[in-house]
């Protein structure tokens, strides 16, 4: 974890607790985190179960890992540093989106195990429900479908860096949930992590 930079700062507890802010909202905040290959479906999995808690009423968010590259992560690239700085940043905004009470998704490869288990070590730090979903679709069907055409730019050596060609993606030892998108469509995987949110205690039936 990078350290503080700045000295002379304090924290400033606000009068407002978590537990003031759940019953408004009639739900926990949580971090689901999406982790897998570019293609695999996170994206879709999640702003399917985003669509799918907002018609239920609940207050939810996807924080996607193209989107971000557009804005806040705008000055990163794919080097390992830049990856790490890329899931530290998300890391801290679902830590603070779930803190404020909102179900929080976040789409990103996030390839590496260490960023991972750092993002887990701050929910759990925080007392903040976390929850590591994996999209472990196998790398040819990825391929196959190449939704951005990147795989066969990368095949081509037009792309430098491209995760499961180059670059590696380290597994998950443990995650709370694992998803094939080649079995399970985006509503079947809705209704299974709207079970499990429920199960939690994140969610009310
Ligand atoms: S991460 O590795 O830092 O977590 P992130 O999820 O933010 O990656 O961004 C991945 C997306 O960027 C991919 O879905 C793809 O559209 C695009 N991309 C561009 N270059 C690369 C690359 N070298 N490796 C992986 N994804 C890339």
């Amino acid at each position: 974890m990078s350290e503080i930079k700045a000295t002379n700062i304090t924290w400033h507890e606000g009068h407002v607790t978590r537990e003031e802010r759940g019953p408004l909202l009639k739900q926990q905040g949580a971090t689901l985190w999406f982790t897998g290959l570019s293609g695999s479906g996170k994206s879709t999995f999640a702003f399917t179960l985003e669509h799918a808690l907002v018609q239920r009423g609940h207050l939810a968010y996807v924080l996607d890992g193209d989107n971000i590259r557009h804005g806040l992560n705008k000055n990163l690239g794919f080097s390992a540093a830049d990856r790490e700085e890329n899931i530290r940043r998300i890391g801290e905004v679902a830590k603070l989106f779930a803190d404020c009470g909102v179900v929080t998704m976040t789409s990103f490869i996030s390839p590496y195990r260490k960023d991972r288990d750092n993002v887990r070590a701050l929910h759990q730090e925080a007392k903040l429900p976390f929850l590591e979903i994996y999209v472990n679709t196998p790398i040819a069907t990825c391929e196959t479908r190449d939704p951005k055409g990147l795989y066969k730019k990368a095949r081509a050596g037009q792309l430098k860096n491209f995760t499961g060609i180059e670059d590696p993606y380290e597994e998950p030892h443990s995650p709370e949930l694992t998803i094939d998108a080649t079995s399970t469509s985006p509503q079947d995987a809705a209704v299974l992590l709207l079970e499990h949110l429920v199960q939690r205690g994140i969610i009310k039936e």
